[in-house]
């Protein structure tokens, strides 16, 4: 695989540097991303019925169905090349932030350290009135499992359309985007704010923006490297032609 020399000698030099992913870094882990044409989750479900407060309130046992469908497929799915890759990232440069949109935990499975999650995480379950979060729960229940300290009803610890993003990691992906030198966009459409919002503010402080990405995305035109092609396979070869 060939990469502009431009970029290698970046590379080399950087030392802050920021990475947001996406569904798509997971896609060869086997897990389906949202909106791509025809395999994406949103392309099957509507996501105002399933990841809205609105569709919790209306039917809890409907939306917790459908995480509990999710949690169960992602259960036997292993990091994939471009995970790792990530986690070799955060040792190659002095200071590297990974920001992630995936909610599958797949990145701190491939060990990468501190990730922040921007938009929750399946594996866990909190309570959708104190916000406790759940230890254990049966998701073989007939209802919709309940909070053992108050009695609510339990929901993904997910961040679903219509809600903020928790503080403490929307604050740490805003700190690492301001400090970094490099910002890499991977396997994301970058539609969904603010995470979409974030190369655009790296760009704005003078970072160098690298997009990997299976296809061109609203981003593309706006980047000073797009790469082209499976994250799972350019990932590697990239860091090998950096300090292979
Ligand atoms: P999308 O499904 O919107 O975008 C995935 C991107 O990855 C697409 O641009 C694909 O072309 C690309 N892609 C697919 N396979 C790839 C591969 N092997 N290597 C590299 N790229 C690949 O997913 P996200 O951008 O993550 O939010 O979606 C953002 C948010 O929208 C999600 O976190 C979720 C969703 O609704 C919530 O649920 C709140």
């Amino acid at each position: 695989m060939n990469f502009p020399d431009e970029l290698i000698r970046f590379l080399r030099k950087a030392e802050r540097v920021a990475a947001l992913t996406g569904a798509g870094v997971s896609q060869e882990s086997g897990l389906r991303t949202f909106r791509d044409a025809q395999t994406g989750l949103w392309t099957q479900y509507k996501p105002t019925e399933l990841a809205s407060p609105e569709a919790y309130e209306n039917n809890p046992k409907l939306v917790w169905d459908w995480y509990a469908w999710r949690r169960e497929a992602i259960k036997g799915v292993r990091p994939n090349p471009g995970h790792y890759a990530l986690v070799d990232m955060a040792h190659q440069f002095s200071d590297f932030s990974l920001i992630t949109q995936n909610v599958d935990n797949l990145h701190r499975m491939a060990g990468s350290p501190d990730v922040i999650e921007l938009h929750g995480n399946l594996q866990r379950v909190k309570c959708s009135s104190c916000g406790q979060q759940a230890k254990d729960w049966d998701d073989a229940d007939d209802g919709v499992p309940q909070c053992e300290s108050c009695g609510g009803l339990l929901r993904p610890d997910v961040v679903w359309f219509g809600e903020s993003l928790p503080r403490t990691e929307l604050e740490s992906a805003v700190e690492a985007v301001r400090a970094c030198h490099v910002f890499f966009s991977i396997g994301t459409s970058g539609t969904v704010q603010p995470a979409a919002s974030l190369a655009y503010a790296a760009r704005n402080r003078g970072a160098a923006i690298v997009e990997i990405n299976a296809e061109p995305t609203p981003l593309t035109e706006k980047v000073d490297f797009a790469l082209h092609g499976k994250s799972g396979e350019i990932l590697p070869a990239l860091l090998d032609a950096v300090w292979g």
